[in-house]
């Protein structure tokens, strides 16, 4: 009898031991339970998250902190029914946090978001990019997928065209995707265009140097070099009128042409700077392969890319749908050895790579 009530009792202090655990698990990870729902109303998610950018919500709490929704609709113009919508949703996506009826700005959360922080983050030019372009292009990621076509590109820009040449003919959709770009150039620009490796260089070649602000940055770094961008016509229009203004006009000029067919002579030095990413590895080689036999002897290339890891994933691992339905429906980020493997596979010596912030890397080759 004794020993049946001990077993009972051990049985009910196992249970609660159990429930205790699930609770504690329950409260140490409830945070994490929220994410695959977020995922799982992912537009809905990030819509809410760019209202508060656009609508200036993370500012307006940076600029005074515990304010009601009274008084930020006050101050934002904002009706009092949707603005406090919108800020449940983002105090359930933890950006923005109530208490007692005063809000106030996520300390951590918010910081990428706000005005001030702008060159730092990008965040505004990103969401944009992917509100009126990835958005709508991914909403054709399944029928990508497959089919094995760029099904996004094609519903955007019609069929058979190229995403970089049709994005060049859009003016609007044009300035979202040159905004982007810039800033997520920007993160690194000056560190590589003002490397003493150019100093030695007198004409450089930029493939795909879109509106020319390595260019311009290139010139205004190094007074010997003239520096030519080779892309597509509607965006050296662009470029042009940019060197008009930069007042370095007579070192900076255009040119078109196709890269992977040819590349042209009369050039030291090659610069593929976020180019590689939007080619696959047989076209990159290819690339490579055409500034070889259009370098001079001590000629170089230069790549400055974001990078991926083999043994790792990171937030660039996000971009790889967006190439997938978007951008040709080929080309990803690449690894560091990867890159230097090709060069070396093509040739190239004096292999050298510069690890830079940002998981970008700036690596140079040359021609012997
Ligand atoms: C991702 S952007 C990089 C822009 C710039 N190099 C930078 O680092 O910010 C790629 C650029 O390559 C250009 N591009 C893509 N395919 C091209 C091609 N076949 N010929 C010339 N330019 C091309 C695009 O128009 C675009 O400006």
């Amino acid at each position: 009898m004794k020993s049946s009530l001990k077993r009972v009792q051990i049985k009910m202090m196992k249970a609660l031991a159990k429930l205790n655990l699930r609770k504690k698990l329950y409260q140490k990870y409830s945070d994490r339970s929220q994410y695959p729902v977020t995922l799982s109303m992912g537009p809905v998610a990030f819509e809410v998250l760019r209202c508060g950018v656009k609508l200036g919500i993370f500012d307006e709490l940076d600029r005074e902190e515990g304010q009601t929704t009274e008084q930020l609709s006050a101050a934002l113009h904002v009706d009092l029914y949707p603005l406090n919508i919108c800020l449940r949703a983002l105090d359930y996506l933890k950006l923005v946090i109530n208490i007692d009826t005063r809000y106030y700005n996520h300390p951590l959360n918010t910081m990428s978001f706000l005005k001030k922080h702008r060159d730092i983050f990008y965040a505004d030019t990103q969401m944009d990019y992917m509100h009126h372009i990835v958005g709508p292009a991914c909403a054709f990621l399944e029928e990508s997928l497959t089919s094995g076509r760029p099904q996004g590109l094609y519903n955007l820009f019609g069929t058979d065209c190229n995403f970089y040449e049709a994005i060049s003919k859009d003016k609007e959709r044009l300035q979202y995707f040159d905004a982007f770009m810039k800033n997520i150039t920007n993160r690194n620009k000056e560190r590589v265009t003002s490397d003493s490796f150019f100093s030695s260089r007198k004409r450089i070649l930029d493939v795909g140097g879109s509106t020319g602000d390595i260019a311009v940055s290139l010139a205004r770094h190094h007074s010997g070099l003239e520096v030519t961008v080779m892309d597509f016509p509607e965006i050296l229009k662009v470029a042009a009128e940019k060197f008009k203004d930069s007042g370095l006009e007579t070192r900076l000029d255009t040119l078109t042409g196709d890269p992977l067919k040819e590349l042209p002579s009369g050039y030291d030095c090659m610069l593929f700077f976020h180019f590689f990413d939007i080619f696959s590895p047989e076209d990159v080689r290819l690339l490579l392969k055409n500034a070889y036999e259009a370098l001079p002897p001590n000629g170089a290339v230069c790549i400055f890319t974001p990078v991926n890891y083999e043994d790792s994933v990171t937030h660039s691992d996000l971009f790889g749908p967006y190439f997938l339905c978007l951008a040709e429906g080929q080309g990803k980020f690449y690894t560091k050895e990867k890159i230097v493997e090709w060069l070396r596979q093509e040739r190239f010596t004096n292999v050298s790579v510069r690890e830079l912030p940002f998981d970008d890397a700036f690596i140079y080759a040359e021609k012997q």
